[in-house]
């Protein structure tokens, strides 16, 4: 049987954290058993907002990886690949953008709330607002079947999978393939403020890497329900970032479902909520962190890794790019100019 194909990415800007983690990585540990995983390290994708930040985007590869790492992505199972390796995307990209309308591109609600974020206003760059075209070609270039992303993901998937049709239609032959979403049904997790969402600028993350004592103190400022003044009082468990968490983390359900009535009905201090927390989540960064430690001692294997999933992957980029030039019939010129 052909082994589905999988393809996400992450933009290394910073180390990532358990936003990151419930949005994919822990769908991607899964994947990598039963299908053939493609994992790539965005750099071009980031510096569609970073071009003042290069230096950061590159040296957040090394650390995005050793997040992978951390979390049990296996480079054995998983092809893990740099974007900026792969010209054959940056033309692919070039093509797609000729099929897809100005319009269609303005109109993405996730780049529209980045430009917001972000206060670009008029200034948003043209390859910023663009990416996801880029996005577009990064997934159909490996023929993708799934790709496991958080919910703002949504709208880029839709985009390939149009953009795929739209290619198909052009030249009347199956050459790129639709993809589906895996998007994880718990929701976007907030920040540790309450904030719709973590965020590195936000200052309202946890971290990956972070250790015991970060965590603990990270959750000790976490934002629970304001009008939980005095332990006795009933509080609110929704738009409660503690319990929200451990909805997400903490593996005994009907542990959490105790605290919860017990904290609606009054008498439960935010203080105990926040060390059950604490422990869960210490405990599952705990081998994280250590994994994380272990494996940045040895940069030469790290880079090795690199060069070896940048070579699979390149391969597959290459062919895919051959077969759209085919299909376009822009390989009689230069195929004439290349050979020697
Ligand atoms: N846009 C994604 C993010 O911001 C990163 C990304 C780039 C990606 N290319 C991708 C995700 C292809 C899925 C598939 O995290």
């Amino acid at each position: 049987m052909v082994r589905k194909v999988v393809l996400t990415g992450d933009r290394p800007t910073g180390p990532l954290h358990l936003g990151h983690y419930v949005g994919s990585l822990r769908n991607r540990v899964e994947l990598q058993e039963t299908c053939e995983q493609f994992v790539m390290l965005a750099d071009i994708q980031a510096l569609t907002d970073n071009m003042e930040r290069v230096t950061l985007v590159q040296e957040s590869i090394i650390e995005v990886l050793l997040d992978y790492f951390a979390v049990g992505i296996d480079p054995a199972k998983t092809t893990i690949f740099v974007q900026s390796a792969l010209p054959a995307l940056a033309e692919l990209t070039v093509h797609l953008l000729n099929i897809t309308s100005f319009e269609r591109v303005r109109r993405n609600p996730t780049v529209k709330q980045e430009i917001q974020e972000r206060n670009y206003g008029e200034s948003a760059t043209a390859g910023f607002v663009i990416y996801p075209v880029s996005q577009a070609a990064d997934i159909l270039a490996f023929k993708t079947d799934i790709v496991p992303a958080g919910a703002d993901q949504q709208p880029m998937i839709e985009l390939a999978n149009e953009t795929a049709r739209r290619f198909n239609r052009l030249v009347n032959a199956p050459v790129l393939k639709e993809c589906e979403g895996m998007i994880p049904d718990v929701g976007r997790l907030p920040g540790t403020d309450g904030k719709a969402k973590m965020g590195k600028s936000l200052r309202n993350a946890i971290y990956l890497g972070d250790t015991e004592d970060t965590i603990l103190d990270k959750v000790k400022r976490m934002f629970t329900d304001p009008g939980h003044l005095r332990v006795e009082d009933p509080g609110k468990t929704e738009g409660n970032v503690v319990f929200t968490y451990l909805d997400a983390f903490d593996p005994d359900r009907a542990a959490v479902a105790e605290l919860k009535e017990h904290y609606r009905r009054g008498g439960l201090a935010d203080s105990v909520v926040k060390r059950r927390l604490s422990e869960v989540l210490v405990e599952l960064l705990r081998p994280m962190r250590r994994r994380r430690l272990e494996y940045a001692k040895d940069r030469g294997y790290l880079e090795c890794v690199l060069r070896e999933g940048t070579s699979k992957a390149r391969a597959v980029a290459d062919r895919t790019l051959a077969q759209v030039r085919d299909a376009l019939g822009v390989n009689y010129f230069s195929g004439l100019l290349n050979s020697r």
